[in-house]
């Protein structure tokens, strides 16, 4: 019977599953699916992380991502604070290293950081002894979407060794597909990623993957697929002549899934394009788990917290919870 190999969680930061090994991944899915069963108590929460201070620092918009972590933080009972760019002092051109600086002055624990620099998230925790967590650094990566995605696919289909998962979309600009490639390829699934030419980045099958521009390909060999927002913020929108001809031909319709296997698994990290990456009827549709995604990025996001906040000690979180 194979045993399975204790592991400590020893970083005082998350900054991209690159960096992480097969078993640190498994732990923090482990403690997530312990986190996700405090959710379900009439009570929603626990001491883990009382005394400690979150700050959630965000130089770019999100909902999801900077929600959850809000709700996670909350739900192990630290305190919180949020720090938009434009209503703080980056506005003045306060830096990124002496906001950190600052607040790690004012005596907080762990920042979550989304930057839209690559690399910013690191470049902080170097600067920094308090914990960094990334939330999204430019094109480089994602992780706690990428944990939430795998959380969400190991609860769908039981393991994630030897399952198919094909990443659809801008795969070249996209934080989440890089994290998902990480992760899943360390996982022992083999990933596909599918997008027009001009969106497939060079040397990405260096890191694992196979590829295709053929939608269908990529639907066909899937036991889920990921589907990725077109990044038009980000000047996408040169990458194809437009939207209406990117849903012709990379768009996940009802019709495309008919050649599908059989339950067939519908992710896509939000915010969704509907008409562009995905017809409203599959986002909606029984397929898809985008919602659930959504749901299990809490008790990630609690898991990591909780990893980092007590790297090196070697209690369980059901011990504290
Ligand atoms: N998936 C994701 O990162 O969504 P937000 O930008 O809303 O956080």
């Amino acid at each position: 019977m194979a045993t399975k190999k204790i592991v400590t969680w020893t970083k005082k930061d998350l900054l991209g599953l690159e960096y992480l090994t097969k078993e640190e991944i498994e732990l923090i899915l482990d403690d997530a699916r312990s986190f996700k069963e405090v959710l379900t108590r009439p009570l929603r929460k626990v001491p883990t992380l009382r005394g400690k201070t979150v700050v959630n620092l965000f130089y770019e918009p999100s909902t999801r991502t900077r929600t959850s972590f809000e709700l996670a933080a909350k739900r192990l009972s630290a305190d919180v604070i949020n720090i938009v760019k434009e209503s703080s002092s980056i506005q003045k051109g306060e830096t990124l290293i002496d906001t950190g600086r600052n607040l790690e002055a004012l005596k907080t624990d762990i920042i979550v950081v989304r930057h839209n620099c690559s690399g910013a998230a690191m470049m902080l925790s170097r600067s920094v002894s308090i914990s960094v967590v990334n939330a999204g650094d430019g094109w480089h990566e994602h992780p706690t979407q990428a944990l939430l995605d795998i959380f969400t696919l190991k609860e769908k289909l039981g393991a994630i060794n030897g399952i198919n998962v094909s990443i659809i979309g801008d795969i070249a600009h996209s934080r989440v597909a890089r994290s998902n490639i990480w992760g899943l390829t360390k996982l022992g699934a083999n990933v596909t990623v599918c997008a027009p030419e001009g969106l497939i980045p060079a040397g990405i099958e260096e890191l694992g993957v196979k590829i295709t521009n053929s939608v269908d390909e990529a639907i066909k060999r899937a036991d889920a697929i990921n589907v990725l927002r077109m990044q038009f913020e980000r000047d996408r929108a040169e990458a194809f002549p437009s939207t209406i001809e990117y849903f012709k031909t990379f768009g996940i319709t009802e019709e495309r899934l008919k050649n599908a296997k059989k339950g067939i698994i519908v992710m896509h990290p939000g915010p969704i394009n509907r008409g562009v990456e995905m017809s409203a009827e599959v986002a909606d549709g029984a397929n898809s788990v985008i919602l659930e995604q959504v749901t299990n990025g809490i008790a990630v996001r609690m898991a990591v917290l909780y990893l980092v906040a007590h790297a090196k000690r070697e209690e369980a979180p059901t011990d504290a919870v």
